[in-house]
């Protein structure tokens, strides 16, 4: 009898300790999700922000008629990575031109590898062919060509990867928003250079 209530004595606190030891592991990984989410945060956020500013701008062969745009687009991203260990893998980056929520040209850019503490000037050309514009567009664009400035939004979208000594993150979408982009239409007025905004990151899971 008294055997076997030093059994059960003994084992009640085991399975107790059971239950406790599962909930801490659970816990830990949870610590440890939280963890890295809390590193990939602090990758993009700080120490340091990525810094991108559309730096040139042109158009060549605007032609707007009966509803209809052509025209070539060049613009140069500046690329600026301040931090000293991160550098960035863009695996795949887009360029989108809109006017007035109408998009206007796309194109894709080639993926490439940015280091630490380094400046990259991304190119891309984006076409509008015989695109056809709603009325309304067409009207606004029409007035913005005969003042010779033409206002338009550029953006990117990139997934990008981390790289830290030999670690590197999975999968992010980034979002960088040029809005208010004005080219000029006459030869003689120079592009302004203009910030852009980083909208956000998506992390992907895989
Ligand atoms: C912008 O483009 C013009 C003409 O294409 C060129 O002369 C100028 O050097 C460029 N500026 C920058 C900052 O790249
Ligand atoms: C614009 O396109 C129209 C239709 O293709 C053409 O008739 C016209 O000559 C073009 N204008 C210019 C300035 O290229
Ligand atoms: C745009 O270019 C195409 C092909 O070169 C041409 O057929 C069309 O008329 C042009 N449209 C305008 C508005 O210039
Ligand atoms: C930035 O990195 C690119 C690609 O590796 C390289 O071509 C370029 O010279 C670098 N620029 C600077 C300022 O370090
Ligand atoms: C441009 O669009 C107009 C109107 O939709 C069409 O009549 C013309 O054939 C198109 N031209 C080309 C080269 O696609």
């Amino acid at each position: 009898m008294a055997n076997g209530n030093r059994a059960q004595a003994t084992q009640r606190p085991r399975r107790h300790f059971n239950l406790k030891s599962r909930v801490a592991t659970c816990f830990l990984a949870l610590i440890v999700l939280f963890g890295i989410s809390l590193l990939i945060i602090w990758l993009v956020i700080g120490p340091k922000k990525f810094v991108y500013t559309l730096e040139n701008g042109s158009v060549q062969n605007f032609n707007l008629t009966d509803n209809h745009l052509n025209a070539t687009f060049d613009f140069v991203l500046r690329a600026y990575n301040p931090n000293g260990k991160v550098s960035v893998y863009y695996d795949y980056m887009e360029s989108t031109m809109t006017y007035e929520d109408q998009t206007v040209a796309f194109n894709t850019i080639d993926p490439f590898f940015q280091p630490h503490r380094n400046v990259s000037r991304v190119e891309t050309k984006l076409v509008a062919l015989n695109l056809t514009l709603s009325p309304s567009t067409f009207k606004d664009l029409r007035i913005e060509k005969s003042s010779g400035e033409i206002e338009f939004d550029v953006y990117f979208k990139s997934r990008i990867r981390f790289k830290v000594g030999l670690w590197k993150s999975n999968h992010l979408t980034q979002r960088i928003v040029c809005s208010s982009v004005t080219a000029y239409l006459s030869w003689y007025k120079h592009f302004e250079k203009i910030p852009c905004e980083v909208k956000d990151y998506m992390a992907e899971l895989f």
